[in-house]
């Protein structure tokens, strides 16, 4: 179950946004009556709740709590005391002021914690401490400094005979949010908007139900995910969880914010997360290897891994990168594996010489292209080459020399910078096969370019589609659902623009 936080200033505002939610679908919400400006009636809010089954929570939160409560201490326990004399199904009660606020009629006590500097190392004892203070439920709320608070925080809840719904903030507890049901957490807690979040790292109701299918987490849910710091607005989420839904596979894919430090802590926590796969991105794709018991072969040569499956003891590095480039770029040019490959003494230039640009570097050498890098930092592009026996000239030089194939690796056109090519239009010959790797949005100006240069084309979104398909099969073994991931990816990109 997911209960959904609702924050306003004014009695309507909460009680048109209960009614709506009550509408939505969701069971319980909690009204923070601390957001109230004014003096909180609570005999309004409950005398307008929905006639829809949808529990409520009266919480009234302190501001060394996270809260806006400005009244007086004595005006607070008045309050909850009063909500439960409406018999609301729950009060929150913190774990200080439990033996001030007694138990009443029929409604429930939620204990809580929070803290918002760290996950306490004691958190068992302060769980013990909890358990005497006649909770219901017990609620814990606290900062995630390191991804192994999470995991500390989920064996806890299972463990506990108590019901408990424990919650790691912040960006790097995310996961905790998501994965509390299979925990056994009674509920989670959500936000009413994404951009209205109460709690930090607290997800928006809409997100919990839609891409991550909160509702259907359960003990025996498989968990997939990404691995990055920082973890910013990964797309991944969205296309896995749905690509899982449409194919009625029970697992679920998080984001997972893991800062370098605490990569080979995560690495040996990832079983008992019940984690089956990941993906795997910036800082993470070299530094994995040491984690891995077998690699793909093609995986030795680029030196990055962006896929991890956990396949009983052993942990098996790909990348899919590199795969679903050559892909692209063979059903451009002919067949996709054909022998030999249709690249096969092309001039290709790359542009870029970062983490997209080796694998295709590598898969476009091991077909027997001819391969000429460009990069601003002349430096990586000599690096690049000479790992890959190919060539490497100045940046400022890429638009003096001829090629079949165009294939920016750079950055140069992604959102919001729309208006900028790494090339000027005139470089653009018809036939060129143009192959632009950034994929937000999907027709940035150098496509749009070569479109109008008669080049063909092949778009970063293809990239990223034909890479996560990949993944999905790595992960699942059974066939991804292209169009639906397509779909959603577009349809992901609009709004969010990243
Ligand atoms: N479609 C897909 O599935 C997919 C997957 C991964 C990445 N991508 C795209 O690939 C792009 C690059 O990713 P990456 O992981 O390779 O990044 P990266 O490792 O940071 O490498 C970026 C490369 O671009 C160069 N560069 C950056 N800004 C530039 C500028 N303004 N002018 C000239 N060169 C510039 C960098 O040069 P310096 O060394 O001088 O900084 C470096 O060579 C991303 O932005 C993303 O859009 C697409």
């Amino acid at each position: 179950m997911i209960c959904v936080a609702i924050g306003r200033s004014r009695h309507k505002h909460m009680m048109a946004e209960h009614k709506h939610l009550a509408e939505q679908g969701a069971k319980m919400v909690e009204l923070r009556v601390d957001y109230v400006t004014g003096r909180v009636n609570i005999g309004r809010l409950m005398a307008a709740a929905p006639q829809e089954e949808c529990q409520v929570i009266i919480t009234c939160r302190r501001k060394e709590d996270g809260g806006k409560w400005s009244g007086t201490e004595e005006a607070r326990l008045l309050l909850l005391r009063e909500a439960i004399a409406e018999g609301v199904d729950y009060v929150d009660i913190e774990e200080d002021i439990a033996s001030q606020i007694p138990r009443f009629g029929k409604t429930k006590r939620i204990i809580s914690y929070h803290n918002f500097r760290k996950t306490p190392e004691d958190l068992e004892e302060l769980h013990e401490r909890m358990t005497g203070l006649d909770p219901d439920i017990i609620k814990l709320a606290t900062m995630a400094n390191d991804p192994h608070d999470n995991l500390r925080m989920m064996e806890l809840m299972e463990q506990s005979k108590i019901p408990t719904v424990g919650m790691c903030m912040g960006d790097i507890g995310t996961p905790s949010r998501i994965l509390s049901a299979k925990f056994g957490a009674p509920f989670t807690y959500a936000t009413f908007h994404h951009e209205r979040a109460l709690a930090p790292g607290q997800l928006s109701f809409k997100h919990m139900t839609e891409i991550y299918r909160y509702e259907k987490i359960g003990n025996d849910t498989s968990v997939f995910g990404v691995i990055a710091d920082p973890i910013g607005h990964s797309l991944s989420p969205h296309v896995h969880n749905a690509a899982f839904e449409a194919k009625g596979i029970d697992a679920v894919y998080c984001p997972f914010r893991v800062p370098s430090d605490n990569l080979d802590q995560f690495m040996k926590d990832a079983l008992r997360l019940g984690i089956r796969g990941l993906s795997v991105t910036i800082p993470h794709k070299e530094a994995i290897a040491r984690h891995l018991t077998k690699v793909d072969p093609a995986v030795k040569s680029i030196a990055a891994v962006n896929t991890v499956v956990f396949d009983g003891s052993e942990v098996i590095g790909y990348n899919t990168d590199y795969n679903a480039a050559m892909d692209c770029i063979e059903h451009a040019l002919g067949t996709i594996g054909a022998k030999p490959s249709p690249v096969k003494n092309k001039r290709v230039l790359v542009l870029g010489a970062g983490g997209v640009a080796r694998p295709i570097v590598y898969g476009l050498r091991s077909r027997g292209a001819l391969v000429t890098v460009a990069s601003r930092t002349r430096q990586r592009s000599d690096r690049l080459a000479k790992a890959f026996d190919c060539k490497a000239i100045d940046w400022e030089a890429r638009q003096r020399i001829q090629c079949d194939v165009l294939i920016n690796c750079t950055p140069i056109g992604m959102h919001p910078n729309v208006d900028e090519s790494p090339v000027s239009k005139t470089f653009l010959k018809p036939s060129m096969l143009v192959f632009d790797t950034v994929y937000n949005p999907e027709s940035t100006l150098l496509i749009k370019e070569g479109r109008s240069r008669n080049c063909h084309v092949v778009t970063g979104v293809e990239m990223f589609i034909r890479q996560a398909m990949l993944q999905f099969f790595l992960f699942t073994h059974e066939e991804a659902p292209a169009d639906l991931m397509r779909e959603v990816l577009m349809k992901t990109i609009g709004p969010v623009r990243y």
